[in-house]
């Protein structure tokens, strides 16, 4: 049996969502893969670094964590630093689920970088530091022999990574295509129920869909961040955010949505990376797709995505794009992979 020790940076949905599938079914987990993953760390911006190597209780945890108040931890906090309680901790795994910055990855991408130099794998959910530092710390945990879970940063569990970057990695694949954000694919879904722009964004809020800032939702940084890490992780392109050709949903009104389902039409925000020889190009934008369309059938949180290549045309993947325990999932897979990789 393999004992795999996890730090936990980030206590919001996702580390939440983590915690939840433990708290329900860590036996069973552990039982059926034959490890022992306990929860010997935890670390949030405000309310400190905890550390114990007999393990928390995670269903105590999750009921300290949702009250807000850590107090009942309070024989566990240490004195160290973020820094610090990365490299003294006793862990196997880091995992990094603190807020999505996009214009210099902060503080996660010191969070990540630190656990791979002090021998910690990790597995992220977080769209920033492998949109704009996969090649540095792909680079990093290769000279340390670690790995890097990266598949929450694409469509929650869904496998999307896994599925581009592996199992088709011999397909020769040339373009694609998808709903990549599951905030403003919930938001299009209820505007054509006939809900607000509002009201929709405030419900996918209340159920864990969106970013700690929903800008990054609406105005299309999120499937922009998502586009760079396919572009990169899966077409091997060194594309930026500045390649992306971006725009969001929040100059979609209602009228605009009942018009689209007048004409047999459905809007949808798309994600798209297209290969001409060396070149990638990028864009995400909001398009009016005939209802016929595959990807116009794809509603609420759902994502989809679809790769296509020379040697197997097109494949198509849906799936949950985003929610707590869908994300919560993805890091679990990635500690499980990554503990059996060879
Ligand atoms: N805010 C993101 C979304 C979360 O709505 O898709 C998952 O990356």
């Amino acid at each position: 049996m393999k004992n795999l020790r996890v730090l936990m940076i980030g206590l919001g949905n996702v580390g939440q969502g983590f915690l939840k599938i433990l708290a329900d079914d860590s036996p069973a987990i552990n039982a059926s893969h034959d490890v022992s993953i306990t929860v010997v760390g935890i670390s949030d911006l405000r309310l400190g670094n905890y550390y114990t190597p007999q393990g928390f209780n995670p269903a105590a945890l999750l009921k300290a964590i949702e009250s807000g108040k850590l107090e009942s931890l309070s024989e566990f906090k240490t004195t160290w630093s973020t820094e610090e309680w990365i490299e003294r901790c006793e862990a196997e795994f880091l995992l990094e689920a603190s807020f999505t910055n996009f214009t210099d990855a902060e503080p996660a991408i010191s969070y990540c970088l630190a656990a791979l130099k002090h021998g910690k794998h990790v597995v992220t959910s977080n769209k920033g530091p492998i949109a704009l530092y996969y090649t540095e710390l792909n680079t990093l945990a290769r000279q340390h022999n670690l790995r890097l879970g990266v598949e929450g940063t694409v469509m929650s569990g869904t496998p999307s990574m896994a599925l581009g970057m592996d199992l088709l990695k011999a397909a020769d694949i040339s373009r694609i295509q998808g709903i990549l954000n599951g905030t403003t694919n919930y938001i299009l879904t209820r505007m054509e129920e006939g809900n607000s722009y509002e009201a929709a964004l405030a419900e996918a809020q209340q159920l864990g869909y969106a970013e700690a800032d929903p800008t990054g939702d609406v105005e299309g940084f999120d499937a922009a961040g998502k586009v760079v890490i396919l572009g990169n992780l899966v077409l091997g392109a060194p594309l930026t955010f500045a390649d992306v050709d971006r725009k969001g949903i929040s100059g979609i009104t209602l009228a605009d949505v009942e018009s689209a389902k007048k004409d047999g039409k459905r809007w949808k925000l798309l994600g798209m990376l297209e290969k001409k020889g060396d070149k990638v190009s990028a864009r995400v934008q909001p398009v009016e797709l005939p209802i016929s369309d595959p990807l116009a059938g794809v509603m609420g949180a759902t994502n989809a995505i679809t790769y296509t290549s020379k040697l197997m045309g097109n494949v198509t993947l849906i799936g949950p794009g985003a929610g707590r325990i869908e994300t919560g999932y993805a890091l679990l897979n990635d500690i499980l992979t990554i503990s059996t990789a060879k």
